[in-house]
C-alpha cells in the first residue's frame, strides 16, 4: 500500500504546484463531453489527468513526464501515453483516483457522489461534536474520512474491501494531513477493533451486473449493501454513537422500500432522513432489473443511539 501510495503522491505534489483543477462529472456526462469534443489526444493537463485522454510526450512538461516514468503511472498505446491515474479537486485537496474509463472491479472510485457526499457531512457532522474515534466504510479516496476528520478531529480509519483504493486513500490523506489514521482492508466493519463513536459511509448503490466493488450495492436494487452496513453500525455503536449514511435508493411504485429497512436495522437510534436529490443516474432505468422503478433517490441519513 506504502509504494504504491509514494507513487501517487509524487504526482499529487507535481500537479499542486501546476496550480492544476478538474471537477470529476458523470461517466455519462465524461462520456458525452470526449464525444462532442472529438478530441483525440489531450493538449494540457486537464485533458492528460481530469478527460483520461492519451496524449504524446511533447503535451505535457519533461519534469511531469520524468514524475509519470519514475513512479510507474504510465500505460503506452501505439506512441502515446496515458496516465493511469485520473485527478481531481475540491476546494483545496487534490483527490487521485482510477483513470476513466472506470470499467475494471478494482477500480478507484470519487465522482459526483463524493462532492455530495461531503457537502452532506459538513451540513451534519456539526452537531454531532464531539467525537473521538471515526470509521468510513468503503473509503475509496479518503474524501469522506478527510471531511470528516477535519470537522471533528476524531482519529479514523478508513476501511474498503478494495487493496488499491486503500493506496490512493493513504495517499490522498497524507497530501491532505488531516490528523492520525488507521488503514484496514475488510469488509464493511469486519476488520475494526475497539471503540468508535462515529460511523460514516457512501456505499455503492445500484445493482451493477458488472458486480465492481465501487458501484454494485446488491440486492433491493442496489440497497442491500447500505442495509447491511446500516445493521453493522447498529451493533457497534453505544449511547451517544452516530452513523451517517449517504447512499441511493430505488423508489418502486413511490414506495421507499430501504427507508423502511433502514429503520427497522436502526431501531433505538434517533433518525433524520431525507432526499438530497430526487433523481439520478436515470440511464440505469433503461436495464430490465430496473423495470419496475420509478426513479433512484440519493437519500441522507443520521441516526444517533439513545
Ligand atoms: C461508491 S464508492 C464510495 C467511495 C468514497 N466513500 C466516496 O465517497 O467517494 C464505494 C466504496 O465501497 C467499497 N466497498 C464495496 N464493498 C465493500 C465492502 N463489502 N466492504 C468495504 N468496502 C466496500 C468500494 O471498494 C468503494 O471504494
Amino acid at each position: 500500500m506504502k509504494q504504491k501510495s509514494r507513487e501517487i503522491r509524487a504526482l499529487l505534489a507535481a500537479l499542486r504546484e501546476r496550480h492544476y483543477h478538474f471537477v470529476t462529472p458523470t461517466p455519462a456526462t465524461h462520456a458525452r463531453v470526449l464525444a462532442n469534443r472529438k478530441k483525440r489526444y489531450a493538449v494540457d493537463l486537464r485533458d492528460v489527468f481530469g478527460w483520461s485522454l492519451p496524449f504524446a510526450p511533447e503535451a505535457i512538461d519533461a519534469a511531469l513526464l520524468t514524475t509519470l516514468r519514475d513512479n510507474n503511472l504510465l500505460d503506452e498505446e501505439g506512441g502515446r501515453f496515458r496516465s493511469r491515474v485520473r485527478v481531481s479537486t475540491l476546494d483545496d485537496d487534490l483527490f487521485a483516483h482510477s483513470a476513466f474509463p472506470t470499467t475494471q472491479n478494482d477500480a478507484v472510485f470519487f465522482g459526483p457522489d463524493s462532492y455530495r457526499f461531503v457537502r452532506f457531512l459538513q451540513q451534519t457532522l456539526p452537531a454531532l461534536l464531539p467525537r473521538k474515534r471515526l470509521v468510513d466504510i468503503g473509503a475509496g479516496s479518503g474524501v469522506g474520512a478527510i471531511t470528516a476528520a477535519r470537522v471533528t478531529q476524531a482519529r479514523a480509519i478508513l476501511t474498503d474491501i478494495n487493496p488499491l483504493a486503500l493506496s490512493f486513500a493513504y495517499a490522498n490523506w497524507s497530501e491532505a494531513a488531516p490528523g492520525e489514521a488507521d488503514f484496514v482492508e475488510c469488509s464493511g466493519l469486519s476488520g475494526v477493533t475497539g471503540d468508535v463513536d462515529l460511523i460514516i459511509a457512501n456505499p455503492p448503490y445500484i445493482a451493477d451486473p458488472d458486480h465492481r466493488a465501487y458501484r454494485d450495492g446488491g440486492g433491493m436494487h442496489g440497497g442491500e449493501l447500505s442495509f447491511t452496513w446500516a445493521h453493522q453500525a447498529a451493533r457497534r455503536l453505544e449511547r451517544g454513537g452516530a452513523f451517517l449514511l449517504y447512499t441511493g435508493s430505488a423508489i418502486v411504485n413511490g414506495e421507499d422500500k430501504l427507508k423502511a429497512a433502514l429503520f427497522d436495522a436502526l431501531s433505538g437510534f434517533d433518525i433524520t432522513y431525507r432526499e438530497i436529490d430526487p433523481d439520478v443516474f436515470g440511464e440505469e432505468l433503461e436495464r430490465e432489473d430496473y423495470a419496475d422503478v420509478d426513479r433512484i433517490a440519493v437519500v441522507g441519513l443520521v441516526a444517533v443511539k439513545r
